[in-house]
C-alpha cells in the first residue's frame, strides 16, 4: 500500500485527538485497499495484532476474519481473554485453533533452543496456513507489523536468535499485506490502542515472544514442565501487578530449566525443579538492566511458588544483565 519510509515531517502520535486523526486516515485507506473482500488476521492477542484487530474492526467488521491458534505455549488464560474480548465483546469473527497437542508432540524431546524456535514457527504457519485453505480464497492479510520491524528488517545483523513473530507471511500464499501500523513506534501503537478502546491490560502488556513459554521450558519442553512455568508466571504477574511492579518493570516472566535439584518438604525428601525469575527494564530490548524487586516481595513469591506449583522446590533471582545474559534464557 503506502511505503516503508516514515516521513521525518509526521507527528508523533502522543495524544488521543492525534490518534483518532490516524485511526480515521487509516479507516479510509484501509476500505480504500480492500473494497468488499475479505481479510484474515493472526490474532495472537499480543498488542500489535490486537490493535490492528480492533482498528480494522471498525474499518471493515464482519470482512475481517481473525484467526487465533493456540500452540499450547500461551500464558495461564490468555487464550480465553482473546475470546473473550475479540468474540464476546467486540464481535469479530474469530477463528479458535487449538493445536497445542500438536505442538507439544513434534516439540517432543527437541532440547535445541533454535531448534525448538524453527519447528514452532513453521508448525505455526502450517496451521494458520491450513485455517486459511479451509476459508476458501481471502486475498488480504493483515498484520501487525510495525515500524521497529520495518527497521530491523533493513539493519539485518548478526543472528544472536531467529525471533519470529508467529503470523509471518506464508510466502507460498499470495496474499496482499495490509499493514496499517507499519509506520508507528509502540508507544504511538498503545495511544492507538487505548482510543480504540482496548483494555488497559491488552494494550499496556509487556513484550512476549512469539515462541511463547516454549523458550521459557528450557530444554526439551515436558507438559509437567510447561505447567511449572505457566503456574508460577502467572503467580509473579499477579504479585507484579499487586504491588504496581507490573507498570514499573519492563519485561519480567518465570523460566524452569531441565534439571532437579534436592529439597525436603513434610520432613521428607522432596526432589523438584527450580524457578528462574527474570525482572528487566529496557528501552529497545537490545541491552537491558535487572529490575531491583524488594526482598520482601521476593520471599512472598518464593513462598507463594513453592507452595502452590507442585513440583517447584526452589525459587532463583537472575541478576544478569544484557549482554551478557539475553532478556529469555533461549
Ligand atoms: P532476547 O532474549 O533476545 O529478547 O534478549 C529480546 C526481546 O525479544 C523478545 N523475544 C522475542 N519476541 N519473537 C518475538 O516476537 C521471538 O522469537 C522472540 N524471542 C525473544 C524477548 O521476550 C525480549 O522482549
Amino acid at each position: 500500500m503506502s511505503s516503508n519510509h516514515r516521513p521525518e515531517s509526521m507527528q508523533r502520535i502522543t495524544t488521543k485527538a492525534l490518534a483518532e486523526a490516524f485511526i480515521e486516515e487509516q479507516i479510509k485507506a484501509v476500505k480504500a485497499q480492500v473494497g468488499d473482500n475479505k481479510v484474515l488476521l493472526a490474532l495472537s492477542g499480543g498488542v500489535d495484532s490486537s490493535v490492528v484487530a480492533a482498528l480494522l474492526l471498525k474499518a471493515i467488521g464482519k470482512q475481517l476474519i481473525c484467526v487465533h491458534v493456540n500452540h499450547g505455549l500461551m500464558r495461564k488464560n490468555e487464550s480465553e481473554q482473546v475470546i473473550d474480548l475479540f468474540e464476546k465483546q467486540l464481535d469479530a469473527n474469530l477463528i479458535y485453533v487449538d493445536a497445542s497437542e500438536r505442538f507439544l508432540n513434534l516439540l517432543a524431546g527437541e532440547a535445541d533452543p533454535e531448534k525448538k524456535r524453527k519447528i514452532i514457527g513453521e508448525e505455526f504457519i502450517k496451521v494458520f496456513d491450513e485455517e486459511a485453505v479451509k476459508l476458501g480464497r481471502i486475498p488480504y492479510l493483515a498484520q501487525g507489523t510495525i515500524y521497529p520491524d520495518i527497521l530491523e528488517s533493513l539493519n539485518k545483523g548478526k543472528v544472536i536468535k531467529s525471533h519470529h513473530n508467529v503470523g509471518g507471511l506464508p510466502e507460498e500464499m499470495a496474499m496482499e499485506l495490509v499493514e496499517p501500523l507499519k509506520l508507528l513506534y509502540k508507544d504511538e501503537v498503545r495511544v492507538v490502542g487505548s482510543t480504540l478502546g482496548l483494555p488497559d491490560e491488552m494494550v499496556l502488556r509487556q513484550p512476549f515472544p512469539g515462541p511463547g513459554l516454549g523458550v521459557r521450558c528450557l530444554g526439551a519442553i515436558t507438559v509437567d514442565r510447561l505447567r511449572m512455568v505457566r503456574e508460577s508466571d502467572a503467580i509473579l504477574r499477579e504479585e507484579f501487578a499487586k504491588n504496581g511492579l507490573d507498570k514499573a518493570v519492563w519485561q519480567y516472566f518465570t523460566a524452569v530449566p531441565d534439571f532437579k535439584s534436592v529439597g525436603v518438604k513434610n520432613e521428607d525428601r522432596y526432589e523438584g525443579y527450580p524457578v528462574i525469575i527474570r525482572a528487566v527494564n529496557t528501552v529497545d530490548a537490545m541491552t537491558a538492566t535487572v529490575a531491583e524487586i524488594p526482598f520482601s516481595l521476593l520471599q512472598h513469591i518464593t513462598q507463594r511458588i513453592t507452595s502452590e506449583v507442585e513440583g517447584v522446590n526452589r525459587v532463583l533471582f537472575d541478576y544478569t544483565p544484557k549482554p551478557v545474559g539475553t532478556i529469555e534464557w533461549e
